[in-house]
């Protein structure tokens, strides 16, 4: 029998929204990197995992663990947190452990939701990185897909069927100028879930995928100059206006569903319609002022 029940939760888009679950993620495990505090994609995507029934371990870099808001996260989805720097192997290795331990098996989905421009933190133009930021940049925010793939690779920590999702942003086709460093990364994050779905759709039926994301103002996303008239633009350009925080936690909860099963490689974008715009009634009537 399917239960379906009405659910009230406060949005971000100051209305009241009441959504249904449908217990999509009844019996799945799942870990979920990055909720930082409760703006964060990460969070309001744990938040929702939870009402469709799944069971999670939350996670973020120690640093982060400091601010102790993830402890709320922690409580309101009864999950653990298990600290892990995604640039660490160590780390992320003892994150697949401790979180297979928890669940007392192997883990169906995997959220990652972590981003850092270091050039960008420290105010570098893009046509004068700091190569060694770069690296580091390339290290969090893009290679830490290859880690984390590649330890549950090597440990065998994912079910068949397993789903893996990472979120990205269309700086990565198209320029956005003050995007900087992070066009590039994202650039390279989109090209290692292809590369690794591969490899991990043959060995195990385990898709893995990119949500190329509207803009949010959380951390992350404030980071970059201008945001505010980004983040307008955005509005604007798009057909169904700017896709919430929770609009991407319940497209999220779709392709950690079995409804998804046979989609795999692929750069997935959640944006009302952004990315295949070319203009809009509004910006042609706000150009002609
Ligand atoms: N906010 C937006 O406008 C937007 C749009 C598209 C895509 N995204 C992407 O969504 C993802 C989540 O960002 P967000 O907007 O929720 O911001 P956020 O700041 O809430 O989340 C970023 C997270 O990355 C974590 N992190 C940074 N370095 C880490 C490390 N070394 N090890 C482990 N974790 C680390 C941070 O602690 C934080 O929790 C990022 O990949 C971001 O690029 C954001």
């Amino acid at each position: 029998m399917l239960y379906i029940y009405p659910r009230k939760r406060k949005t971000y888009n100051k209305v009241q929204t009441t959504i249904m679950s449908y217990n999509l993620l009844k019996g799945k495990k799942g870990i979920i990197f990055g909720a930082l505090d409760e703006k964060s994609i990460a969070w309001r995507t744990a938040l929702r995992c939870h009402e469709e029934g799944a069971q999670l371990v939350l996670t973020n870099a120690p640093v982060a663990m400091r601010m102790g808001e993830i402890n709320k996260l922690a409580e309101a989805v009864n999950a653990p947190v298990i600290p892990a720097d995604v640039t660490n192997m160590d780390d992320l290795k003892k994150l697949f452990e401790g979180a297979m331990a928890h669940f007392g098996g192997k883990i169906d989905f995997v959220l990652h939701s972590v981003a850092m421009g270091m050039n960008v933190r420290k105010g570098k133009h893009y046509t004068d990185l700091d190569y060694n930021f770069s690296q580091k940049t390339l290290d969090i925010s893009s290679l830490s897909l290859h880690r984390v793939l590649k330890t549950a690779w090597d440990m065998d920590a994912l079910n068949e069927w397993g789903s893996v999702a990472a979120l990205t942003y269309i700086a990565a086709q198209r320029v956005f100028p003050d995007y900087n460093e992070m066009a590039d990364a994202k650039a390279l994050l989109e090209s290692v879930a292809r590369s690794f779905g591969y490899h991990y759709g043959v060995r195990k039926k385990v898709r893995v995928n990119t949500v190329s994301q509207s803009p949010v103002k959380t951390t992350a996303g404030g980071g970059v100059k201008g945001f505010d008239g980004f983040m307008s633009y955005a509005e604007k350009m798009s057909p169904l206006g700017n896709a919430s925080a929770d609009n991407c936690a319940d497209y999220l909860v779709t392709l950690f569903s079995d409804l998804t099963k046979m989609v795999t490689m692929q750069n997935l974008f959640h944006d009302g319609g952004f990315s295949f715009t070319g203009v809009t009634q509004e910006v042609i009537e706000q150009m002609e002022k």
